[in-house]
């Protein structure tokens, strides 16, 4: 298939739909604040994700679960306001759509209308399609996400690997079928087999875009903060570090307090 490059001024879920059927790669990178955002989308990346993964990154829990909608609203809108470009993904944080799709439709409005997210990301297949099928009616496009789900951490046990056995990974498949029927915009498949992972973005139209699931889906999903060096205790074997920010900013810090203590700090024309 022939790399078509179109440059897109604004990413919309046709735009992503485009991409896959010219096979161009797409670019996916969370961000949950205005500063990094901003550096995000002026860095060309196609999709923005205001995860729910901003439990553990910046408010230092074990997992995803506690995350409330209004905190995802939060740092939904500082996104917002930050981006030109890239188009931005919500997730949807736990508890907020599992239990009746009235709930869901009603949570996926308060993203919409108060964080200005021009989507909304869910975890699961075919429990949560009711779920889907109400918000979709509204018009808010969803992105489904399966494989390894963290708000079913608690189910799972761990955090390892998804359907490696031929059991789970025919529903994952059959789950996949689904969500593009529901009418999902695209599907995160999240540290399944890479294999798995090529045969699912073969089977359906509309993009896969995998984080630990290899190359031969539709794009690449990373956690910002792991992707540049912010983080250091997670190392999986899917992530590549681009940057050793950790060591760069405790260096700079260092450096600081020691011109502070000597004096050093400020110099002459840094004062008035
Ligand atoms: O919350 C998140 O950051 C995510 C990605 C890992 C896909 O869902």
């Amino acid at each position: 298939m022939s790399i078509h490059k179109k440059t897109y001024k604004k990413v919309t879920t046709n735009s992503l739909q485009e991409m896959k059927q010219n096979g161009e790669k797409i670019s996916m990178l969370t961000a949950y604040d205005y500063t990094l955002a901003k550096i995000v989308d002026e860095g060309g990346v196609d999709v923005i994700l205001v995860g729910d993964s901003a439990s553990n990154v910046m408010a230092g829990n074990e997992t995803t679960l506690p995350i409330t909608l209004d905190q995802m609203i939060y740092h939904s809108a500082s996104v917002v306001r930050a981006v030109d470009r890239a188009l931005i993904v919500a997730d949807m944080p736990f508890g907020t759509y599992q239990g009746n799709s009235k709930e869901a439709l009603n949570s996926a409005i308060r993203i919409m209308k108060e964080a200005g997210a021009h989507s909304v990301k869910l975890e699961g297949g075919a429990e949560i399609l009711e779920s889907i099928e109400r918000i979709l009616t509204a018009g808010i496009p969803v992105m489904g996400h399966l494989g390894l789900t963290p708000q079913s951490i608690y189910k799972f046990g761990t955090y390892t690997v998804r359907a490696k056995q031929k059991k789970e990974a025919a529903k994952l498949l059959e789950d996949a079928k689904l969500l593009e029927q529901a009418g999902c915009f695209a599907i995160v498949l999240e540290k399944v087999p890479a294999s798995l992972a090529q045969k699912v973005a073969e089977s359906i139209n509309i993009p896969v875009i995998g984080i630990g699931a290899g190359g031969g889906v539709d794009g690449q999903v990373l956690v910002l903060h792991d992707m540049i060096g912010m983080t250091y205790e997670f190392s999986p074997r899917f992530l590549r570090r681009y940057l050793n920010l950790f060591e760069d900013i405790k260096n700079a810090v260092g450096q600081y307090v020691s011109d502070v203590k000597s004096a050093d700090f400020p110099n002459e024309k840094e004062q008035y």
